[in-house]
């Protein structure tokens, strides 16, 4: 086997990858690195003015980003997001499955639409993403990488996030479960799960984490202190803490593994 430099291991030139929920949070700062490696990258995200507005920002900086206006729960729109890439770049080589929601929500108080939406935007987007990624990978050769953005709450709860923490659970297993189908097509698929790292979408969850429980601001600030408490590294984590493994997973440099889940928490699992 040829031995590649360090430069070449990460050198994404030529490749095409796509980022569900890539406009803001863990799944921009994902595209910033893809794209910094030298990777045309579509974002495909329900945000549109988000999206155009991180598409803009990224091509200033000669970047090669796409947006295409997608709801991951939405089969036909993962159709489109995937035809359009193909038919603009020729080749899908990465896909990272990041979209996903958290609302706070007591088991006691849960409802259908919001149970539904839940597992309809995390597990069922991100198999249906990658069954139809996978199939255009095989159609154009065998090769392709899938990342799938799971959590810690698949391995230890939260709190108030039954609906999420059984989606996520549903992410680690269904990332073992598709690696093995698929690494006869070299088809490698795994999976990073992220602790508590500072986002839009994390500071928004506070906010409705309020609303849904009933509890004072001070009490959800408390939760978030004790949380932060018990991370050996002592804080929460940036996005591009998450970024950097996604880059490391769609990169030549992690070309035996597959099946893995990575846990980016800085330690928080271990206390
Ligand atoms: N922030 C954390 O602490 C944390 C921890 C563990 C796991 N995660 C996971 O990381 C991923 C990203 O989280 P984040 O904190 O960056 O969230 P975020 O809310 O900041 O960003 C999420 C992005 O996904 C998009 N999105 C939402 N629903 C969509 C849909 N139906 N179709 C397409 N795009 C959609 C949003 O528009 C947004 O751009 C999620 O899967 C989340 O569960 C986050």
């Amino acid at each position: 086997m040829a031995f590649k430099t360090i430069t070449q291991l990460f050198d994404l030139q030529n490749k095409t990858a796509i980022v569900s929920g890539g406009s803001m949070g863990i799944g921009r700062s994902i595209v910033d690195r893809l794209s910094e490696a030298g990777a045309a990258v579509v974002i495909a995200d329900i945000d549109i003015e988000r999206g155009e507005q991180t598409k803009k920002e990224f091509t200033e900086k000669g970047r090669k980003v796409e947006f295409i206006a997608t709801d991951v729960s939405n089969l036909e729109d993962i159709d489109k997001a995937i035809n359009r890439s193909i038919e603009k770049y020729g080749i899908l080589d990465i896909l990272v499955n990041n979209a996903g929601i958290f609302p706070f929500m007591p088991a006691m108080n849960m409802t259908e639409p919001v149970w539904k939406r839940v597992l309809d935007i995390n597990l069922k987007g991100t198999f249906f993403f990658s069954q139809k990624a996978a199939q255009k990978m095989i159609e154009k050769g065998k090769n392709g990488k899938i990342i799938n953005i799971a959590s810690i709450d698949a391995f230890h709860p939260t709190g108030n996030l039954a609906h999420y923490d059984a989606s996520k659970g549903g992410v680690v297993m269904m990332t073992r479960s598709l690696a093995l189908e698929w690494g006869k097509y070299g088809i490698l698929v795994n999976a990073i799960a992220p602790g508590g790292i500072q986002t839009p979408g994390a500071t928004q969850s506070s906010a409705e984490m309020i609303k849904a429980s009933g509890m004072k601001p001070e009490q959800v600030a408390d939760m978030g202190k004790a949380f932060t408490a018990r991370i050996p590294l002592g804080r929460q984590g940036e996005p591009d803490e998450i970024a950097t493994v996604a880059l490391f997973l769609a990169s030549e440099a992690a070309k035996y593994i597959t099946g893995e889940t990575i846990i980016v928490d800085g330690g928080y699992l271990l206390s």
